[in-house]
């Protein structure tokens, strides 16, 4: 069963050539599909070879299998992780009995929204990505970019099946939409606020990659716990893809500031811009910029919508079950953040209502993780000086601190101090010219943009020097 079947024309372990009806509608999708990723896929690189690994089976270990490949000839597939025998639901009104195989009638809606409000995250990414290829720093970088590319077009496709095979003709018309759908175009926009925002240089990418795929690990760890089993089973497979965007976002970001602080030790400066290097100071503005987008896409504080999915068995907590407390919450408090006057103040709310704001705290946890090995690297180099991640209330549109002006280090300040210090907090019109300035593209196999570092190993055993994507073969590059 976890040997994918390659035979097919759309490769799964769903074992879809039992059910003819729905092998159909899916070959109907797939040709749709692949317009999409020739429209909106990466620009001028679809007809070249990239050293791409692809799933081949849902076993923990050995599940990818590395390859040439030509991006539209990517084999994207239907990968479900192994079912658990005898799993129960483990929170909410139905814990403790058998999770579902089937959508119950009674919350139809709220499990195909959920399941459409990911899914338009995954084409989303790879829209808003689409140009970077043209500028790349390295080789190795314009491959780890088209590998989490075709991996986010996978999880389109894990969604897309779910609503296949679960939903009926609602759930075909929301594959549609899928497909229809553009990031940032104001008729037609993504669902979600940060995955309507530009990725217009490497910088922003590997900051992406970092703080919003890693929002998508949580939300996507919250739905593995689901009492209904297909989308929990879908959910931990794209897990295991999940992981290698963040490492791309963490050691991307690693690798800047290791570089800047090469050069700020080399010329014995901290505006390492004129040695073309990416200052510190610039670094935090993208940093806060992109945690701050992150964090809105955990939603309110409270949310009656947050409790309803748990009580219902539909969306659990991160690590659900190693939990210990009951899992149904009813009686629970759990601590929120909010603006209390001119202050802001930290107060118990229920805990169902609360359920955002907690996966929000998981969040931030992990994102500190990251942000402590990034300072590690700057203390390496002997530099008094650390990056942090804003407070929670910085910059944000959604919650409760949406109408309010809150600065990094966590104080309500007036709309006057704001307009006069964001240019420090936010990426400016100038660091964004500066950043581009730097976007000349690298492909020399082995050879690095001058801003950011080398990795320290290749992929798959591979040397740094590999020659990652052949861009000698495949025409003018400029088909896609
Ligand atoms: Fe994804
Ligand atoms: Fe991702």
């Amino acid at each position: 069963m976890a040997r994918v079947d390659y035979t097919e024309r759309i490769p799964n372990n769903v074992s879809l050539a039992d059910d003819r009806r729905l092998m159909r509608a899916l070959e109907e999708w797939q040709p749709r599909y692949l317009d999409w990723w020739r429209e909106m896929g990466p620009h001028g690189f679809q007809a070249k070879d990239v050293y791409l690994r692809t799933a081949i089976s849902v076993d923990a270990q050995g599940w990818a299998h590395f390859d040439w490949v030509r991006m539209p000839e990517y084999r994207w597939g239907i990968f479900l992780a192994e079912p658990e025998p005898g799993r129960t639901v483990a929170f909410g009104e139905p814990k403790g009995t058998p999770v579902w195989q089937e959508v119950p009638g009674e919350h139809r809606g709220t499990l195909r929204r959920l399941i459409v409000t990911q899914g338009d995250t995954e084409p989303a990414s790879v829209e808003q990505q689409r140009q970077l290829g043209r500028t790349c720093p390295s080789l190795y970088d314009l491959r780890n970019l088209f590998q989490v590319n075709v991996e986010e077009g996978r999880h389109l496709w894990a969604m897309v099946y779910l609503l296949h095979a679960h939903f009926g003709r609602d759930g075909r018309e929301e594959a549609e939409a899928l497909l229809q759908r553009r990031s940032g175009d104001a008729d037609k926009p993504r669902i979600l606020g940060a995955f309507n925002e530009r990725t217009p240089d490497w910088l922003s990418f590997f900051m992406f990659s970092f703080f919003t795929d890693r929002d998508g690990k949580y939300q996507l760890a919250a739905l593995a716990e689901s009492g209904f089993d297909p989308l929990s089973r879908t959910c931990r497979f794209m897990l295991t893809e999940e992981a290698h965007h963040m490492f791309v976002g963490e050691a991307g970001v690693g690798r800047v500031v290791q570089k800047t602080c090469e050069l700020m030790r080399e010329h014995k400066t901290d505006d390492v811009r004129p040695f073309g290097g990416i200052d510190l100071a610039t670094i935090q503005r993208y940093l806060n910029f992109h945690f701050s987008v992150s964090l809105d896409l955990f939603g309110s504080e409270i949310s009656t919508n947050a409790a309803n999915f748990y009580t219902a068995g539909l969306k659990g907590r991160f690590e659900e079950t190693k939990k210990t407390d009951d899992h149904v919450l009813r009686e629970a408090t759990y601590p929120i953040t909010r603006p209390a006057g001119e202050t802001i103040k930290v107060v118990e709310a229920a805990a169902l209502t609360a359920l955002n704001e907690r996966l929000r705290d998981d969040y931030v946890a992990d994102c500190q993780r990251g942000v402590d090995r990034w300072n590690a690297v700057i203390r390496r180099h002997g530099i008094d000086a650390e990056l942090r991640l804003p407070h929670r209330g910085f910059h944000r549109a959604i919650g409760n601190f949406a109408e309010l002006r809150v600065s990094p280090d966590g104080r309500i300040v007036s709309q006057a101090e704001w307009d006069a210090r964001h240019p420090e907090w936010l990426p400016t019109a100038a660091d964004q010219v500066f950043i581009g300035s730097l976007m000349t593209p690298v492909v020399e196999p082995g050879r690095f943009a001058g801003w950011i570092a080398p990795p320290a190993r290749g992929i798959n055993g591979q040397p740094i020097e590999f020659e990652w994507v052949k861009l000698a073969v495949g025409g003018d590059g400029h088909e896609g």
